[in-house]
């Protein structure tokens, strides 16, 4: 799988990533990572667990991806890893994983949650150890209006994910086991850079957080 740190990609072999996955209690994986914030929260939160940011683009990960790689007395993150690959296609090495998330997902990742593509959560299913939490938070202005990755589905709410998305995501293997809104504090604490462009000027009724199991 093709690694970035800061301008450059290396190719990080399937062994190379074992090894780096043994020397962790769990694998946290963020589909979508855009800058990265978001891993070096979780990762500095907790250090025994390996943290994956995983993006289609390379670029706006790149600044976290040089941060984590300094020494950690220089602010490093050593259990901070970024890698290049898009969720359609996520690369096989990738395995082990204990928890996803997926913070403010957009484009074609935005459709495959939400029409939802079956195979696309069948091979994120396929990369987590059995019963990993998950947890989505959808930028509910993606329906207001509708964007094209929508693909003609309705604003989730709470009562709806329970019904029809619920339903959907449990024959790829994912079962949903809570859907509410998120207030201001606690999209904060999600340590993503879209706290800022949501907080100041929309209701705080416009994040949905779908937590629950894979597999
Ligand atoms: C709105 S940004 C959110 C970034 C970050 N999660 C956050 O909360 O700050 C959505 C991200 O999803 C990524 N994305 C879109 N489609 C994708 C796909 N098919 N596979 C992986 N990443 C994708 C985009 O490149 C973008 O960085």
């Amino acid at each position: 799988m093709r690694q970035v740190v800061g301008k450059t990609t290396f190719d990080l072999d399937a062994a190379a990533f074992a090894a780096l996955r043994a020397g962790h209690a769990g694998l946290v994986l963020d589909l979508g990572t855009g800058d990265g914030k978001h891993v070096l929260t979780e990762a500095r939160r907790r250090p025994d667990t390996l943290v994956v940011g995983l993006d289609a683009g390379p670029d706006a990960m790149r600044r976290a991806a040089a941060r984590a790689t300094v020494r950690p007395d220089r602010g490093g993150v050593p259990n901070a890893l970024f890698v290049w690959a898009s969720v359609e296609r996520l690369p096989a090495e990738l395995t082990g994983v204990t928890e996803v998330h997926s913070l403010m997902p957009w484009g074609s990742l935005l459709r495959a949650l939400v029409t939802p593509e079956r195979a696309v959560l069948a091979a994120v299913a396929a990369a987590c150890q059995p019963g990993a939490p998950f947890l989505l938070t959808l930028n509910l202005h993606a329906w207001r209006p509708p964007v094209p990755e929508v693909g003609g589905t309705s604003e989730p709410t709470p009562s709806s994910v329970e019904g029809s998305l619920a339903f959907a995501y449990r024959r790829a293997g994912w079962t949903v086991e809570s859907a509410g809104y998120l207030d201001d504090a606690q999209i904060a604490d999600l340590g993503t850079s879209w706290t800022k462009r949501l907080g100041s000027t929309r209701s705080s009724l416009s994040v949905l957080a779908l937590r629950g199991r894979i597999g």
